[in-house]
Formats: C-alpha cells, structure tokens, sequence
C-alpha cells in the first residue's frame, strides 16, 4: 500500500499559448489536509480541474492510491473517488437538498426509489455535514445561505463514496463564524480518513487548518512541506519568489478637508438613518459582519437600489441618482464584490471590461478611438500585472484573481472621483494585494477618495484613515486612526457600544 492518496507526476497543461502547467508535481498522503497555494494564475484551479477530470493533460501520470489511473471525465473521477466542491457551487438551486444529494446517485440506484429511501439515503450524508444546523432538507437550497449550500455540496460530494475531496477557495464568501463551521467539517473528514486538498489565498487558514502545503508559481512546482515547519514569511517567499516585509504599504495623504460626498439619513430596505461625511482624498473603512447592510448602502448610493428617504450630496450639490448610469455622470465609480454576475462581461475580451466605464474619454462623436483605447488598457493591465498573454483574452479563461484584478482596472481607467470598492482583494494573492494598496495609495495622492467595504480586519486597519461600523443596518460608531483595534471593531460590529 502507497502512503499516498494522490500523486500527480509531471503534469504539463497548455492552452494555446499559456502554459498554465509545467511538469508539477503534487504528493498528498492519505487522510491528511494539503493546501496548494500560489498567485493568481499560478495554476491551482487548472491542476485540480485535471484531477476532477475537467481537462485532459497534455503530459503527466495520476495515481491513486498508488495506482496509475487516467481520468477520462468528471463523472469518471466521481468514479475514481475524487470530488471537487467549487467556488460556484454545483447545486440545482430549485431542488432541495435531498433531491441534490440524489442527482447523479441514478447509477446507483437502477430502478425507481421511494421518496423514504432517498430521504434516508440523502439524510444520512446531510446529517453528517450539517448536524443539524439545516432546519430542513426538504427547501430549495436556493433559500439557504452559502455556508449551507456548501455543506449541501459537501454532503453530496461525500455520496459518491468520495476518498478525496478538493476545495477551491471554499471561504471566500463565508463569514467568520461559517468558516469554523467549515473547518470543523474539514477536520472531521480527515478524522475519517478523507484527504482534503485546500486551496486558498488566506494564509491564516491553512496555519489554522492544514498538515502540508504545495506551492506553485507560474505553473510550476516549487516546494512542499509540512506545515508545522514552515512561517508566513518562507510560503510567501515561495510564492512570489522574493521576500514581501510589509503587509501595508506606508500612508500618503492630502489631509484635506473638504468634503466630497455627504450622506444624511439615508434609509432603505435593509439600513436605517445612515449619515457620514466622506472627505477629498481619503479611504473610509465600512466595516461590519457579512449582512450588515454595507454594500446595500453603497448601492443605494451609487442609484443600484432605491433609497426610501434621505439625501446625498456630492461635491456640494445635491445629487439625483435613480439609476448607475447617472452616477458615472457624478463621478462615481463601483467595483462591486460580485465579479462573476455584476463586475465583468465574461465574454469578452480584457480591453473591452477595461474600457467599458471610460468610453467617453477613448472616443470622440461617439466613435471609440482604437488607439486610445489600447493605450489606456494597456497601462491598467501592466500595472495590476494581470496573468493572461493579452488584453485580447476573454475574461472567462483568467483565474478567479485576475478576473478581479480586471474590475479593478476597469474603475482605475474611468478616472472616477468617487470610488467604492467591495471587497476589492477578495481572491487575490499576497503580492498583488499589495499592488492594490500601493494603487489606492497614489489614488488618493491624486485626491481621488474611497470606500472600502472588507470583511478582513487587518486590511480595513491596515489601509484605510477612519472606519465606519455597521450592525443590522444601522452606523454603530466610528474609530479614527488612533482608535483601530479589532476588538472595538468588533464590539461595535456585533451592535455593542464601545
Ligand atoms: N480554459 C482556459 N483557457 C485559456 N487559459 C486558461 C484556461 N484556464 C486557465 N487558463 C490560464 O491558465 C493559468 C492558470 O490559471 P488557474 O485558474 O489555474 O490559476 P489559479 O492558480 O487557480 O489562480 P487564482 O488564484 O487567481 O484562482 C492562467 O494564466 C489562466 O489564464
Ligand atoms: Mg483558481
């Protein structure tokens, strides 16, 4: 018997011109939690879509419990014991979760099942995952929330008899208190003999969670190890290929006090009565749990939602924004959290999403100056060093960061005065988060102000000069510079006072 679960040997994928694998090597023993990590682009989803058996690799053997094997789809890694939870989950959103765990299972089940013998099958794995924290498996899953679509997911992947189970940024859109949930999952998975491959771009997680890690950088193996014996600064190293000493880069400020954007009792569906002052060339920190109401407050603001009482004044005109377009007119601009529904136009190309929010300034009596526009994408792609060949690459075929780091470009280039940005680092790797700070930092040198909405405290504290709090809706209180800690940001995000 091999000690290893899984060895992937040599595996080179190329896609046209990119080659988004080397020759890597991955070696994960059984029952043990890996983490593979690497940049964005770095080749991570591209190795674990291999494995899932999602793409054919040009080159390379996979072994299985120290089997050869060769993975001919997705349904023949289910086969294999091999499940992959994704980003996107694979859910049925109508279909409750026992009809969810059941898809798929038909195979298994060669004649007509009693609807007591799926809940029994179904209800078995759900327990499992759940315990009993799903108050019922007979709702659409589209009704939970995605901590529960995920462990549905999980429940359903653990159906097909699964020995290995990959996770492709699972945390991402959970709150702190769903991530314990899901670690706890994870844990026991492991304590039942599953191995877990774990991908993600926070590195506290995988100190918190795993037994070894792989790294990858440009779709290359570089190192493994375990966990225990390594630091933050060594896996960073690794990944970016040179040292990164500060997580922040230091604060450049105008210090101005002009104010260029005021809220007065704003109210709307889910927030009440909220009023601040945002001045010229500053970043203000909207903090608060998942479901405070932060990013409807900006929506609303930027005309995305309707505002049911209040006023919004900027640079000091009253402003009427019933709809987005309006506000690009105010100089707003809004990377919003939702890459995948709201931020990009998958199919098309980079220079197209890069240049959608800056169409006046590239063309002239409506027509788009091609040069102008090539110049102007060019320089936000350099600079937020997207990983693609080309500005004429689709967005659909970039990794999940760089997808990211394209929304972001987008609003750079529309010179917006005004920017809001939701979660704006979310998926993107250490050394590119830092480009996005140096990138605000000189933003708001030029006098540009922003709002940031981040679920990760160190970021809001560590980038912005004042936070806002909000819980249920409703401002709680307000730190200046001097006043960041966590435990006030989170006494006054869970609604007490300071
Ligand atoms: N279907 C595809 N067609 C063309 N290029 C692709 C395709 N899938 C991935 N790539 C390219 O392969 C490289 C690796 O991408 P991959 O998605 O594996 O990165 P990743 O490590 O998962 O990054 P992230 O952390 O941003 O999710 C990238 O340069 C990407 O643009
Ligand atoms: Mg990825």
């Amino acid at each position: 018997m091999s000690e290893y679960a899984l060895e992937m040997l040599g595996v080179t994928k190329t896609f046209s011109k990119v080659t988004a694998l080397d020759q890597v090597d991955l070696r994960v023993k059984k029952g043990e939690i890996h983490a593979l990590i690497g940049e964005n682009g770095a080749g991570k989803s591209t190795l674990m879509k291999v494995l899932s058996g999602v793409y054919k690799p040009d080159a390379g053997t996979v072994k299985i419990d120290g089997k050869e094997v060769v993975i001919k789809s997705p349904r023949d890694a289910i086969d294999k014991g091999v499940a992959i939870i994704y980003q996107e989950l694979s859910l049925v959103p109508e279909l409750d979760a026992v009809k969810n765990v059941m898809l798929g299972q038909e195979k298994n089940f060669c004649r007509i099942i009693k609807t007591q013998e799926e809940n029994e099958f179904a209800g078995k794995y759900l327990d499992y995952v759940s315990r009993g924290s799903l108050a019922s498996y007979k709702t659409p899953v589209k009704k939970l929330s995605v901590a529960q679509q995920q462990m549905v997911d999980i429940a359903k992947a653990l159906s097909y008899q699964t020995r290995i189970i990959i996770m492709d940024e699972p945390t991402d859109s959970l709150t702190n208190s769903e991530i314990e949930v899901l670690f706890e999952i994870v844990r026991k998975l492991k304590a039942d003999g599953i191995t877990v491959i774990y991908i993600s771009h926070r590195l506290e997680e995988l100190f918190a969670l795993c037994d070894r890690v792989t790294v990858l950088r440009d779709g290359k193996y570089i190192a493994d190890e375990n966990i225990r014996d390594i630091d933050k600064d060594w896996l960073i190293s690794k990944m970016i290929g040179r040292d990164l000493k500060d997580t922040f880069p230091p604060r450049h400020r105008i210090r101005s006090t002009e104010v260029v954007l005021e809220a007065e009792g704003l109210t709307g569906e889910r927030f009440e009565n909220i009023s601040f002052q945002l001045r010229k060339g500053e970043i203000l920190g909207l903090s608060g749990l998942v479901g405070a109401g932060r990013t409807e407050v900006l929506r609303a603001i930027f005309g995305a939602d309707k505002l049911q009482k209040g006023k919004v004044t900027i640079f000091g005109k009253e402003a009427d924004i019933s709809h987005p377009s309006r506000a690009l007119k105010y100089g707003l601009g809004f990377a919003t959290e939702d890459r995948k529904t709201q931020g990009l136009f998958l199919n098309h190309d980079i220079k197209d999403n890069i240049a959608a929010a800056a169409l006046d300034k590239i063309s002239k009596a409506g027509f788009v100056s091609g040069a102008k526009e090539k110049k102007m994408t060019e320089k936000y792609f350099q600079e937020l060093r997207v990983v693609a060949p080309d500005t004429g690459k689709l967005c659909r075929f970039l990794s999940g960061g760089n997808q990211q780091k394209v929304v972001l470009a987008k609003w750079l280039a529309s010179e917006c005065k005004i920017l809001f940005l939701d979660e704006p680092t979310r998926g993107i790797d250490v050394g590119a988060k830092y480009e996005i700070y140096l990138l605000m930092d000189r933003l708001v040198q030029e006098g540009v102000s922003i709002i940031m909405i981040s679920s990760e405290m160190p970021e809001v504290m560590g980038v912005a000069d004042r936070i806002l709090v909000m819980h249920e809706g409703v401002l709680t209180g307000e730190l200046s510079q001097e006043e960041f800690s966590e435990e006030g940001i989170m006494k006054l995000a869970s609604g007490e006072k300071l």
